[in-house]
């Protein structure tokens, strides 16, 4: 099957130009084919901006185990909404995943329910040092440095140091001091608020567990990612270690602060929690000169009614996959980043972190996961429209203006008509870690 997408603007990796693209089966066969070329179907995009479809590497689908937040049907059907094609996810379902075992019943799961790309991280314990040096098919290694959803957690700095020394996948941390959590936890004395939630995971506890992790990296020189960077001070750290590590940023780290706490409450508590308006700016600043290079959401849904629980029996995060897109298109018009700052930060930037084939830009040779997109469309987010099974999010009554019309999935139409096609089914992502991720790849150019 041959489809022309006449006349977008396409969002190629560094330029923006009014062409047409032709998909091929999966892949895309041509930027600016010849006007002759036939196709069975033709979409008209003029008028649309055509961007490569979103790659988000942190997601926490709750299947198996959890599956009263989130399943992977409902998640990937919220995906495909918001122009996700592509998701890598976290390894703190019930049970963990932390053998290769229980990644390949994940990998099946997916295979069987997800509309779109799908790939999985292992998890570390403190003695699974065995699995994480036999796992193939997976994206790299997930360490909970500090505690959050679940029980996942190495702390012990030997079995840090060996899982950095012995292993040979990248490694993706979640970077906050259990010391310093305790500590902070003990010297507040009798919690009043959800508020407290960033005093206790405060600025110290992530810069020091990001440290920490950092030093690992750079003794042991082994690939290393920064999820969810939340502090000024981090996006610091981050200044000179190129070549080894990178790092990511969340929307909810963009976009709320603690003076948030008031009108949204446990909503907007997540792990690592919500700082000031001035990490929001300096994350803003890190992403604009590439200290931070990736964007993801970090979707970790709860119920409302388990989040509505009084701090601290509510739990930590929130859902996004459906609205990082708008909520970000919506940001280009603010005039805080240009489409092509999105098209690196969303796409291209975690496809090369992880080392995926042929993912995260539109070239000739690189799979169809596209989005089509309306930049005038105005709409307010609403809990009742949610997909994800979680049925809110903490956007709710906000109103965006640029958003997906359609999204395909390696050349199928998964979302058209603000309907999702739910016979379509993604693919697994095939990583070629030998490439060396971000860095190495930096000047690689596919372009026609
Ligand atoms: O707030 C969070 N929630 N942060 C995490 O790191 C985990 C996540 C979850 O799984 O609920």
């Amino acid at each position: 099957m041959k489809t022309l997408i006449r006349n977008a603007d396409v969002v190629l990796p560094s330029e923006i130009v009014r062409t047409s693209v032709l998909i091929d089966g999966a892949i895309i066969a041509d930027i600016d084919p010849a006007a002759t070329v036939a196709a069975d179907e033709m979409v008209d995009a003029e008028g649309y901006v055509l961007f490569p479809g979103v790659v988000d590497d942190q997601v926490h689908f709750r299947e198996p185990g959890l599956t009263h937040k989130e399943d992977l049907a409902h998640a990937t059907r919220a995906c495909a909404k918001g122009g996700v094609t592509t998701f890598l996810e976290m390894p703190n379902t019930r049970p963990a995943t932390t053998t290769r075992e229980r990644l390949l019943e994940k990998l099946e799961l997916a295979r069987r329910h997800s509309r779109v790309n799908y790939g999985f991280y292992i998890g570390a314990t403190v003695d699974n040092l065995e699995e994480l040096v036999r796992a193939e098919r997976t994206c790299g290694i997930k360490i909970f440095i500090g505690s959050s959803t679940g029980d996942l957690l190495v702390d012990d700095q030997e079995a840090l140091e060996r899982i950095f020394a012995e292993t040979r996948l990248p490694i993706a941390a979640h970077c906050e001091d259990e010391a310093t959590i305790r500590a902070n936890r003990e010297k507040l004395g009798e919690i009043r608020d959800v508020s407290d939630h960033s005093r206790i995971r405060d600025h110290a506890a992530a810069v020091i567990a990001t440290r920490r992790a950092i030093d690992l990296a750079q003794r042991h020189h082994h690939r290393f990612h920064v999820l969810h960077v939340s502090t000024a001070e981090e996006t610091e750290l981050l200044r000179d270690h190129r070549r080894l590590i990178t790092a990511e940023a969340c929307p909810h780290h963009l976009l709320f602060h603690v003076g948030d706490y008031e009108r949204l409450g446990t909503l907007v508590q997540m792990n690592p929690s919500l700082k000031t308006a001035a990490d929001n700016e300096a994350l803003w600043q890190a992403l604009v000169d590439r200290r931070i290079q990736a964007i993801a959401t970090d979707h970790a849904p709860h119920t409302l009614e388990e989040k509505r629980r009084p701090y601290p029996e509510s739990p930590s995060g929130l859902p996004a996959v459906e609205n990082l897109l708008p909520l970000m298109l919506n940001q280009v018009h603010a005039g805080r980043c240009s489409l092509l700052d999105l098209a690196e930060w969303l796409a291209d930037a975690p496809a090369r972190i992880w080392d995926m084939v042929n993912k995260g830009r539109i070239a000739v040779g690189y799979d169809a996961d596209l989005v089509l997109i309306d930049m005038n469309k105005e709409a307010t987010v609403r809990n009742e429209e949610q997909l994800t099974k979680c049925g809110w999010s903490p956007w709710h009554g906000e109103v965006l203006r640029g958003w997906p019309v359609r999204t395909w999935v390696r050349g199928e139409t998964v979302y058209v008509d603000g309907r999702v096609v739910d016979t379509v089914r993604g693919s697994e992502v095939i990583y070629d870690h030998a490439r060396g991720g971000y860095w190495a790849t930096r000047d690689e150019s596919p372009i026609k």
